[in-house]
């Protein structure tokens, strides 16, 4: 199965992204995480996102669908994949489908998450990430058994630096300006189904299955 989940920053799609993966089998391809992963190794691409991403800006569609046209040649793609936080412009989109196209591919569902501004917020403003193997948690509606702690590997929790007010403000804009008009996009091919995000974690989830049972 492919899909794409898509959604204002802080929706929850690494959150649904991370439970999902582990039962269809597939694997999450989170564009946000590889520009961080790249930030860490201090590569010449990472360098360049930095720049984009502290001030919450979007990373240059060139750049973006070049990274992901590699990711999914990879043999972990074959038999389907989440894109987490791709495509975010209309030029990404039909980058994409055109990629796909080439391979005889298309997307299956695009999950669309709708969350409250102010929730959004809180979410945001509240995550803790585990700095080894990225896991993510909040202070408030799922916190770590032991405070700064991965419960999964011990790891470290840290706040990204575009969780801060001012870049999570710029984020929200972004994504009204650049990314929501996928919204209208996807539903015009018949592929969209839309998520009520401001909900328990396992409430979205089970919508989220149901929907793409049905
Ligand atoms: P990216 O890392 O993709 O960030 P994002 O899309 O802004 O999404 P987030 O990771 O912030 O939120 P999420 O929806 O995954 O929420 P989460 O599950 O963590 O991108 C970062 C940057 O990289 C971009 O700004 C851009 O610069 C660049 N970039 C990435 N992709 C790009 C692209 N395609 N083109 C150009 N540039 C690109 O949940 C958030 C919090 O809420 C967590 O604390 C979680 O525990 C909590 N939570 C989740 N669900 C619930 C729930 N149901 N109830 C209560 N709490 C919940």
């Amino acid at each position: 199965m492919r899909l794409i989940f898509l959604g204002p920053p802080g929706a929850g799609k690494g959150t649904q992204a991370e439970l999902l993966t582990a039962n269809l089998n597939i694997p999450q391809i989170s564009t946000g995480d590889i520009f961080r992963n790249a930030v860490k190794a201090g590569t010449a691409m990472g360098l360049k996102a930095k720049q984009y991403m502290d001030k919450g800006e979007l990373v240059p569609d060139d750049v973006v669908v070049g990274i992901v046209e590699e990711r999914l040649a990879e043999p972990d793609c074959a038999n389907g994949y989440i894109l987490d936080g791709f495509p975010r412009t209309v030029a990404q989109a039909d980058a994409l489908e055109a990629n796909l196209a080439a391979r005889g591919e298309k997307i299956d569902k695009v999950i669309n998450f709708v969350v409250p501004k102010d929730v959004l917020l809180a979410r945001l403003t509240g995550r803790w990430v585990c700095k080894n193997c990225g896991a993510t948690y909040h202070e408030e509606f799922k916190p770590p058994a032991k405070k700064g702690t991965c419960d999964n590997c011990s790891g470290e929790l840290y706040q990204r630096d575009d969780d801060k007010l001012e870049a999570v403000t710029k984020r929200l804009q972004v994504y009204e300006e650049q990314t929501a008009p996928l919204i209208a996009y996807y539903q015009e091919k018949g592929i969209l189904l839309t998520i009520q995000g401001n909900k328990p974690v396992e409430e979205v989830y089970n919508e989220i299955i149901n929907g793409l049972k049905s």
